[in-house]
Order: structure tokens, then sequence, then C-alpha cells
């Protein structure tokens, strides 16, 4: 069985293809970089829609095959910024019509942990999600994905992506940071926001800009990641607790963030856990993890009609059914 997927939630469109024992036959991806500022929902959909014809011809040259030997189409359904998740089903809807496959829609959240339990066969894992949007601690329990902890205001990426801006560093700022930060050796004091089993992102941002003129940039990026990373691993350690979990997973463009991916391996390491971590193409935002997300949806049964493949910009990890587990 072979699947596509198309994942579109936001400025990366791309296209995978995968098969029944989690190889990736192609992974093809494109980004839109705003010029000044965030990203435009409507131009990164102007995007996608301009340059996906070229990536689904791609990723079908990389995978070697033709579309008739596809089995499934499986799209991000959700959650995403509305214009850009809209390109993205509108191209499953069509090619699902016209190869007369089955379409399954994916909650982008849950493919982040679904690749990392595919590559690595990890069982039962605790996702600490890390994206420019998305800041989530998610595993299973009781039938359904939950969220045991996650952002309150803004995802972490976002937050270092806007520390960067105003440093003038290029987007994306979370490399350059990474950078930065290893020349870094004094500790600067800021807001250590723990709520519960939540966090908050804004007053640091707010406190690190600042220091700015007043510290070394290296320091400020330094503490900067010192002081959030710490934040994410007390909530992923205390959801792992709470769990008896004994696998940890990362997954999300910070993901591969050498640091954050060392302090988490301590703490695994602590626990007797074992940890993991996609390599950066399937870290990152991507069309293999939707495919594969879809291709087990669709072993355990599930299709949707057309007419109920409408996106959700606010898809809930915990509003999915999980039949396949
Ligand atoms: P999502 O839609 O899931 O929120 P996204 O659109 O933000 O994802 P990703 O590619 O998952 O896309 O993540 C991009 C983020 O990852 C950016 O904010 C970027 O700064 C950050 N990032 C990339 N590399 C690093 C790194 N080495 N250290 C820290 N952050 C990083
Ligand atoms: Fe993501």
């Amino acid at each position: 069985m072979i699947c596509l997927g198309i994942e579109s939630t936001a400025h990366s469109f791309g296209v995978g293809v995968v098969n029944e024992q989690c190889e990736i036959l192609a992974n093809e991806i494109t980004m839109y970089s705003p010029k000044e500022g965030g990203i435009h929902p409507r131009e990164a959909a102007n995007h996608h829609a301009d340059k996906g014809p070229g990536i689904l011809k791609l990723a079908m040259e990389k995978a070697g095959i033709s579309k008739k030997e596809i089995d499934i189409i499986a799209f991000a359904q959700g959650p995403g910024l509305g214009p850009c998740l809209r390109t993205g089903a509108t191209m499953a809807r069509t090619l699902s019509l016209n190869l007369k496959k089955p379409i399954v829609g994916v909650n982008h959240c849950v493919a982040h942990l679904e690749i990392g339990r595919g590559l690595f066969k990890c069982q039962d894992p605790v996702l600490l999600y890390v994206s420019g949007g998305n800041t989530q601690v998610i595993a299973f329990a009781n039938g359904k994905y939950r969220v045991f902890g996650e952002t309150l205001d803004i995802g972490i990426g976002n937050m270092l992506d806007k520390f960067g801006r105003v440093m003038g560093m290029p987007f994306p700022a979370g490399p350059t940071i990474e950078k930065m930060a290893r020349e870094g050796n004094r500790f600067i004091e800021f807001p250590y926001s723990v709520k519960g089993m939540d966090i908050a992102f804004s007053g640091i941002l707010t406190a690190a800009l600042a220091k700015r003129g007043k510290h070394d940039i290296a320091d400020i990026s330094h503490s900067l990641q010192e002081t959030t990373f710490a934040m994410l691993v007390e909530v992923t350690e205390r959801a792992m607790a709470h769990l008896g979990a004994s696998e940890v997973l990362l997954g999300g463009g910070v993901a591969q963030n050498k640091r954050l991916q060392e302090m988490v391996t301590i703490m695994a390491e602590e626990r007797d856990a074992r940890m993991f971590v996609p390599p950066g193409s399937l870290c990152t935002d991507n069309g293999a993890m939707i495919a594969w997300t879809g291709l087990l949806m669709n072993k355990a049964g599930v299709a949707l009609e057309i007419s109920e493949t409408q996106v959700d910009q606010r898809y809930r990890t915990d509003d999915v059914d999980v039949v396949w587990r």
C-alpha cells in the first residue's frame, strides 16, 4: 500500500510518499518566506497554489512510481491557516477524484507523533512538539491523543523568530539563535513561566528584547534558550511521570536544536527512558508524516466523503478518533 500525503498548514507546502513499512519514498517541500514581517496567509496560499503542482511532480519522480500506484490520498485537515489548508485540501480532492482513491484528513499535530512511532518503532512516546506555531506535550491516554501541556500564548519558534527579527537575524531565527547561544556564557535571569502544565513565552520575549543593547546578544540568546528549554523539559518530564512513560519523542522545527535535544536526553537518561529525534526533514512540517498517518488511518477503515473534507483551522489534537491504535 502506498499513500501520498499533502502538508499545507502554514508556510510550507509538502508532498510525501510512504509505503506500509514507513519507508519514505519521497518527501518534497517548498517554503514561502515573507519578504518582511510574519506570514501573510493569503500570500502563503498563493505560493502553495503556484508551487504545489511542481512539488507533486517532483515527489512522484523521486518516488519512482506512477499515479496509478497510489492507493490513498491524505492531506492535513488542520490545525493551521485557513487559506493554506484549503489549497492543500483542493489538491487532495482533485487527486482523489481523478485517481478514484480514498481520501483521508489528518490532524497535523498527531502526524508529528505518528511519524516518530513509525520511524523508530517506539510504542507509546510522549511527544514534545515544538514548532513555530505550536508548542504542545502530547501523549496517548484513554483512546485519544491528549494535550498534557501547551503554550498559553505563542509557539516557541514564533517567540524565537520574533526575538530574531528585532535583533536583525534572518528568518527563521532559530538556527542563528542556537549558534549565538553557543558563544554565550553569562546567564541572565528571565521570567520562568510554567503554570501548572502550561507555559507562556510572551513575558520572556519582552524581557529578552529589553536587554537589547545592554547585554551581549550571545548571552541573551544563551539565557533565552536555557530558560525556555528548561520550561519545556519540566512539563514534558511531568507528563512522563504522570503516565509512567518510558519513551520521549521530539517533533517540530525547534526539535532540531542540539541544546534542546541534549537537555531532553539528560532528562530521559535520569528517568531510564528512551529518547528519539527524527531527522530534520521529518521534524519540520512535511508531507511524509501526513502520508504515514493517513496510511495508518485508512488501514483502520477511515475514509472521507468529499463533502466531509472541509478543513478545520482549530482542529484539536484530542478531537481525533484514534481508531488505528
Ligand atoms: P507548525 O505549522 O507546525 O507550527 P512551522 O510552520 O512553524 O510549523 P516548522 O518547520 O515545524 O514550521 O518550524 C519552524 C520553526 O523552527 C521556526 O520558528 C524556526 O525558527 C525554528 N527552528 C528551526 N531550526 C531551529 C533550531 N536549530 N533551533 C531553534 N529553533 C529552530
Ligand atoms: Fe508542524
